[in-house]
């Protein structure tokens, strides 16, 4: 269609140019009135045009264009390449990969208010209750991602995944690439583009960030030069290995411990092999904090007992983390045994882990944590359906939550 390449070569052009780029000084007048900034984010860029948007997703070079379903483009235009997809915005539905690991996060969509539209998901393993909600009432329904014709029954399929269906509607959404939280949770105006809800990513992300920059610089500016040494890791057939993953290391840093990763040289021990094992405890007995990552198909039976045999520990006298009783796994909040809360509501709302992490690591007794719960203390995981808050209103948009924060 010669008109449609026309369109593209111009589209590709300008977003070259970034001509459109809301960094080029002044935005041109937009329909939708209202247009995201993308301030910490660095993994996807927004360009506005008059009737149209793009979004250009960096991690894997593909461009969707979003057209606003009044123009008369709307009607006309329509790409189905491998680099640049077409939508007509506000999306009227859409559908969830819900089953690739970690999941689809909810939360974002829940943040927005969107739920509602949502009308396919490919699993009910998912931690949100208010979706789960909805698809027990039957307002969604189960598709087959293998089938591409149940795919392209809505007007978009959101994916996580790097491994996908050959589907005109998919549109890659990829919080977990960033290094940052923040980051990940600015992610929030990725999704907003797709409904013209700008102005509330806006707003939520605003919020969200001022809360953990305050958060962050109580932290920081605290008295004490004392930083606490915070170790994340996990076990795997018979391996303990430290995690290094940027976004854990600044939730600690933020929070006001050090990262175990500065000071050791070696990621993986077998505790099979004495010299390992030494070794690891020589590590554990410079540690104040431990997160115990490790998976297990039964978080309800996992305590400290499990973390202490994983760890072969039997003197634990030099262990400071065993005295202070400071061993946590993320696990806390969790649906059906099966998916974490940490994956979703923790990826749109970093503030929450940041406080966690500071009640962890410099405890007030005073918090009652969101996501990490405490092995050493004994404390048991809250099955996500138990909490219940949708018991009124499935549809209506989720406020983030605020925490108190005073800089002393
Ligand atoms: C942005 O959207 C909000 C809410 O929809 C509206 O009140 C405001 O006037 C809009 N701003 C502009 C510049 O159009
Ligand atoms: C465009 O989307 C809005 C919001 O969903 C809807 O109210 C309106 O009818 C749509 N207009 C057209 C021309 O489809
Ligand atoms: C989809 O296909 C993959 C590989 O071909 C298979 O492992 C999986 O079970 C299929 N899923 C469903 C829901 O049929
Ligand atoms: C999604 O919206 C499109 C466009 O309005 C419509 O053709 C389609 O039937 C809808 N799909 C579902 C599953 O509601
Ligand atoms: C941190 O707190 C100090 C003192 O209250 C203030 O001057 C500074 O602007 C704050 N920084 C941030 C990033 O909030
Ligand atoms: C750990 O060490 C034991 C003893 O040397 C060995 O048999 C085992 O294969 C090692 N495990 C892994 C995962 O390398
Ligand atoms: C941990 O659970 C096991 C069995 O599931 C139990 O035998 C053990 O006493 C528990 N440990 C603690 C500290 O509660
Ligand atoms: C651990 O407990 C000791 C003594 O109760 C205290 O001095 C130390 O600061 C605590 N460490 C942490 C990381 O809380
Ligand atoms: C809970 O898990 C079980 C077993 O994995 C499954 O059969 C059931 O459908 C799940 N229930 C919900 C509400 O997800
Ligand atoms: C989770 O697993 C435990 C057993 O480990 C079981 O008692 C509990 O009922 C399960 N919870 C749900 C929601 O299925
Ligand atoms: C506990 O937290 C609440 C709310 O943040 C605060 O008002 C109260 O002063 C705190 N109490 C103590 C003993 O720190």
């Amino acid at each position: 269609m010669i008109f449609g390449n026309v369109w593209l070569m111009i589209i590709c052009t300008l977003v070259n140019l970034e001509k459109f780029g809301v960094n080029a000084g002044k935005p041109p007048p937009v329909e939708v009135g209202n247009i995201s900034t993308i301030n910490d984010a660095v993994n996807f860029k927004i360009y506005y045009g008059h009737t149209f948007k793009v979004i250009k997703n960096v991690i894997d070079g593909k461009s969707y264009l979003l057209i606003q379903n009044k123009s008369r483009m709307a009607g006309r235009t329509r790409y189905c390449t491998s680099r640049m997809k077409s939508f007509v915005v506000p999306l009227s539905n859409y559908s969830l990969d819900t089953d690739t690991f970690p999941g689809f996060p909810v939360s974002f969509l829940e943040l927005l208010g969107l739920l509602g539209t949502c009308k396919g998901i490919t699993s009910n393993d998912m931690a949100s209750e208010c979706l789960l909600k909805l698809y027990e009432g039957g307002e969604l329904t189960i598709v087959n991602k293998n089938e591409t014709e149940q795919l392209s029954q809505f007007s978009a399929y959101f994916t996580s995944s790097t491994d996908q269906p050959q589907t005109c509607n998919i549109a890659t959404f990829l919080p977990s690439s960033e290094d940052y939280p923040l980051q990940r949770a600015e992610w929030i105006k990725y999704i907003a583009v797709f409904a013209n809800l700008e102005f509330r990513a806006n707003s939520i992300y605003d919020a969200v960030k001022q809360n953990y920059m305050c958060l962050a610089n109580i932290s920081t500016s605290r008295a004490s030069s004392f930083k606490p040494v915070v170790a994340w890791m996990y076990y795997e057939d018979g391996i303990w290995s430290f995690t290094t993953e940027a976004y854990k290391a600044k939730f600690v840093q933020d929070a006001g411990g050090e990262n175990i990763d500065a000071s050791i040289n070696k990621i993986t021990y077998n505790i099979s092999i004495p010299d390992d094992l030494d070794q690891l405890h020589a590590i554990l007995c410079s540690v104040d904090v431990v997160i115990d990552e490790t998976y297990t198909l039964d978080p309800v039976a996992y305590n400290i007992t499990t973390f202490l045999q994983n760890v072969g520990v039997e003197d634990q006298s030099c262990f400071a983390f065993l005295t202070n009783e400071s061993v946590w796994r993320y696990d806390k909040k969790i649906q059906n045994n099966t998916s974490l809360d940490w994956y979703d509501g923790a990826v749109s709302q970093p503030q929450l882990v940041l406080a966690d992490l500071m009640e962890a690591i410099f405890p007030t007794g005073n918090y009652t944590t969101t996501y990490l719960r405490n092995l050493a203390k004994g404390e048991q995981i809250t099955d996500i359906t138990s909490y219940d808050k949708c018991s009124t209103d499935a549809l209506s948009a989720l406020e983030p939550t605020i925490v108190p924060c005073q800089i002393q």
